[in-house]
C-alpha cells in the first residue's frame, strides 16, 4: 500500500471514520491521528509508533464548547491559558471524565488535551463528531516529523493517508502544562516558551526531568533521536578542531563554523538572523536532513538558555543521550 498524501479533508474523514489511522498536520509537527473512541485505532496508533501503552496520547479537539465534554475539575488559571494560547501550541493536562478511554490516558486519572492551529486539520477535527488522539507521527524515540514527506519516509506501506498540510510553522512539540493544587507546572518544554506562559500564570515550576516514574513519559531518556551519532557542545567551532579523520556535520544557531578543517560535510544554520521561532521551525527537518547525510557524527551546537532558546537546548539535549 502507498500513502496518500493529499489535503483531501473529506477523504481523511472517511478513513478516520472507519477506525483508520491519518497523518495530520499541526502548527507544531504532524500527529498519527485515530478516533479516540475506536480501540482498534488507538491500538494502532500504539502499534505503528511501537510506543509503550503506558505513554499517554494528547486528545485534539477542535473548539473550547468541546472541552467540558472530557474533563472536570478545570482550574482557573487552566481556562486563562486556554483562552490565551488556544488554538495553539499548547497541551492542557486535566482531570478526566470516565467517557475518556483509559487507553488514551494509560489509565491516568488525567487527560491531556489541545486545540491544534492549523486550518486544515480544524476543518477535520469540525468534520468529525469525535475527538482524535494524536502523538507525533514518528517511530518512538525517532525525530518528530515537521513536513508530509518526513511521515511517509517513516510509515509508508502501512499507513494509508497523510493529510497534507504544508510544513509545521513552529516546528517543535506544544508545551505541556499540568496542575498542582490548582498551580500550573510545565511537563514539557515546547513551542510556547516558559516567558509567555509566566505572563499568565507567575512563575512556574518545571518538571520536565526523567524520573523513575515520570509523569510525562515522553520525557525520559533518549528522544527526539536521529540514529547518526549526535552530540551537543558549547562551541563548535572549538570541539570541530579537535576531532579528525571522521566525517561532521554541524548544527549551529547563527553563523557557520570558521574551523579549517575537511571532514565538516555539511553545515546547517538555523536561523541566519537570529530569530528563535526560525530556528525552532527549521529545527527537526534540519535534523531528518543531516541524519541522512551518514556522517560519522552530528555535533550540535547549544543557543542561549533563554526564551525559546531553552526548549531547543531541551530538545538537542535529549537526542544527544545515549
Ligand atoms: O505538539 C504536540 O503536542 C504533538 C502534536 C501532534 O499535537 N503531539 C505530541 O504527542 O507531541 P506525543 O504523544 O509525541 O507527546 C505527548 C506527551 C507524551 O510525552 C505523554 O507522556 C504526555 O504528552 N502526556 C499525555 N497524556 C498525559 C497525561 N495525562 N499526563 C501527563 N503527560 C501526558
Ligand atoms: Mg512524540
Amino acid at each position: 500500500m502507498k500513502t496518500k498524501v493529499s489535503d483531501d479533508v473529506k477523504y481523511a474523514s472517511d478513513l478516520l471514520r472507519k477506525n483508520e489511522l491519518v497523518a495530520i498536520p499541526t502548527e507544531t509537527v504532524y500527529g498519527l491521528a485515530g478516533n479516540i473512541y475506536s480501540e482498534t485505532a488507538i491500538r494502532a496508533i500504539f502499534q505503528m509508533k511501537g510506543r509503550p501503552l503506558y505513554n499517554p496520547l494528547i486528545v485534539h479537539i477542535a473548539s473550547r464548547d468541546q472541552l467540558n465534554d472530557f474533563v472536570i475539575n478545570v482550574p482557573k488559571v487552566a481556562l486563562k491559558l486556554a483562552d490565551t494560547f488556544w488554538p495553539g501550541p499548547m497541551t492542557l493536562v486535566l482531570e478526566k471524565k470516565d467517557n475518556v478511554p483509559d487507553l488514551i490516558t494509560a489509565e491516568k486519572p488525567t487527560v491531556a488535551v489541545r486545540i491544534p492551529n492549523h486550518q486544515l486539520t480544524l476543518k477535520l477535527l469540525a468534520n468529525l463528531d469525535f475527538p482524535v488522539a494524536a502523538p507525533s507521527a514518528n517511530p518512538f524515540g525517532r525525530i518528530s516529523p515537521t513536513k508530509a514527506s518526513h511521515v511517509v519516509e517513516y510509515f509508508d506501506g502501512k499507513l494509508k493517508m497523510v493529510l497534507d498540510g504544508g510544513t509545521c510553522t513552529k516546528g517543535i512539540e506544544s508545551t505541556i502544562i499540568g496542575f498542582e493544587n490548582d498551580k500550573a507546572v510545565i511537563f514539557r518544554l515546547g513551542s510556547l516558551s516558559k516567558d509567555k506562559i509566566e505572563q499568565i500564570t507567575g512563575p512556574i515550576q518545571l518538571k520536565n526531568k526523567a524520573e523513575n516514574n515520570p509523569v510525562a513519559p515522553g520525557m525520559l531518556s533518549r528522544h527526539y533521536a536521529p540514529k547518526t551519532p549526535f552530540v551537543v557542545v558549547e562551541n563548535a567551532t572549538q570541539y570541530c578542531d579537535t576531532i579528525e579523520s571522521k566525517k561532521l556535520a554541524v548544527l549551529k544557531f547563527q553563523e557557520t563554523v570558521s574551523v579549517i578543517n575537511n571532514s565538516i560535510v555539511k553545515t546547517i544554520v538555523l536561523s541566519d538572523s537570529g530569530s528563535f521561532e526560525e530556528a525552532a521551525s527549521n529545527l527537526y527537518n534540519a535534523m531528518h536532513e543531516l541524519d541522512s547525510l551518514k556522517v560519522d557524527c552530528i555535533v550540535a551546537e547549544l543557543f542561549p538558555n533563554t526564551d525559546l532558546g531553552t526548549t531547543i537546548n531541551d530538545r538537542l539535549r535529549r537526542a544527544a543521550k545515549t
